[in-house]
């Protein structure tokens, strides 16, 4: 391997401090530049980049162009959270800690290969960090989705992101989980419904289970149009309207087979108030309190016993459980898009490694429509 046209070093973000309260990139992360070692027998060294060689087959535009990719998840957050509840064993990944790098989904191509499997130009996706280059031991990566997938070859990188993990999440928690179906569920609720999570759940109730009412849940009226016009939500309620309580009252008259949570309190307690009798809960996440660990203790469960009296299902869901079906979301999701059933939502922002720890607070300040990804300028050295 001729090693000559090797960077000799990559910058990669790394966990400076612990957020006790909201997240401040430059105090909790810094970007370090670090010396780049060459792969060595079973290594492989990937850039965190790609130049797309085929028009994508999934109703996505064909806007491709060259860069890296980082998608970025609100869980990024919660690797490094110091609140007490999230912390050691009871965070469902080993916390990352200061001094290590920031751990995030990313997708790259191979630029030189000692291990038979990967050969260089091969498009590759894993759980890596916000890095420009990564050095894989292949087949011995401590954590399993570090391990490198190769992108289908043709299947446009983006694309894949789209349908990666927040839309497989979609998949497992709300069919598989929960098990809807038309006829167990007739009113379903979603929060963060504009989201990448939140809108491969709405499609997927609407337009491949069809459920007969889906109200989604978002933070603007454009956000809510397109949950309707796009999505095909049936209703959808801005949370922000000084009203949201009564609109959301008045929405659910049969109340709520399933409310799939991606949001937390303060809406949580609201859904609990509002669910069926033997209805469900899908606990996917608490965003609304993944940046202050008070948030969420603040915040009365004010109808904690109606699932007591009601007999409601609270179903915690979490992906790492669910690694070995990936296959078969894959294949899935891939036939409703090309269906048509489900719109694949992406939404790139073109910046650059030194502005990596930005997509958080898109994240955060509700920026985003559909699953967000982070598109790297090209270094100029
Ligand atoms: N359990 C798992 O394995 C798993 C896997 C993937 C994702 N998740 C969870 O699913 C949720 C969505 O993740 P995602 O990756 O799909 O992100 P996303 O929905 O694409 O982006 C987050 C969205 O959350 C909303 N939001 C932000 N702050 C909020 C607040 N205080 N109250 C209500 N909504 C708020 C924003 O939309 P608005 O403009 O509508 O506010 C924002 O666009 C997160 O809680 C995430 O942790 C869990």
């Amino acid at each position: 391997m001729d090693t000559k046209d090797l960077p000799a070093t990559s910058r990669t973000w790394f966990v400076k401090a612990l957020p006790t309260g909201p997240l401040i990139p430059n105090e909790h992360y810094e970007l370090r530049t670090v010396p780049l070692i060459a792969p060595t027998a079973g290594q492989i060294l990937v850039k965190i980049t790609f130049v797309p060689s085929h028009p994508p087959p999934l109703p996505l535009p064909a806007d491709q162009k060259t860069g890296s990719h980082i998608a970025v998840d609100p869980t990024n957050i919660n690797y490094i959270s110091a609140s007490p509840a999230l912390a050691g064993e009871r965070l469902y990944i080993a916390q990352r800690l200061v001094g290590e790098s920031v751990l995030a989904g990313a997708a790259g191509v191979v630029v030189a290969s000692c291990h038979d499997g990967f050969a260089v130009g091969d498009r590759v996706g894993g759980t890596w960090g916000w890095s420009e280059h990564v050095l894989l031991d292949v087949g011995k990566m401590k954590l399993p989705w570090a391990e490198p997938t190769r992108i289908p070859q043709d299947v446009d990188t983006e694309a894949w992101l789209t349908l990666g993990l927040p839309a497989m999440t979609a998949y497992f928690a709300l069919m598989k989980l929960a098990g809807a179906t038309a006829e167990n569920c007739r009113t379903m609720v979603v929060s963060a419904a504009a989201g990448a999570t939140g809108s491969t759940v709405v499609q997927l109730a609407k337009n491949v289970l069809g459920i007969e009412r889906v109200i989604a849940l978002a933070g603007s009226d454009e956000k809510c149009r397109f949950c309707r016009e796009v999505l095909k939500a049936d209703v959808a309620l801005n949370y922000k309207d000084p009203d949201f309580k009564a609109q959301f009252v008045a929405a659910t008259p049969d109340y709520v087979d399933i409310y799939y949570d991606n949001v937390g309190p303060p809406i949580l307690p609201l859904a609990i108030s509002r669910i069926a009798y033997k209805g469900k809960v899908v606990v996917c996440g608490a965003i609304a309190a993944y940046q202050s660990a008070t948030d969420i203790a603040a915040i009365p469960m004010s109808s904690y016993m109606t699932i007591c009296y009601q007999q409601v299902a609270v179903l915690g869901f979490i992906f790492t459980a669910w690694v070995e079906h990936i296959p078969e979301a894959a294949r899935m999701l891939t036939e409703y898009a090309m269906a048509g059933k489900i719109v694949p939502v992406k939404h790139v922002v073109d910046t650059t490694i030194e502005e990596a720890h930005m997509g958080l607070n898109i994240l955060f300040a509700g920026q985003n429509l559909g699953r967000l990804i982070l598109r790297l300028a090209e270094k100029k050295d």
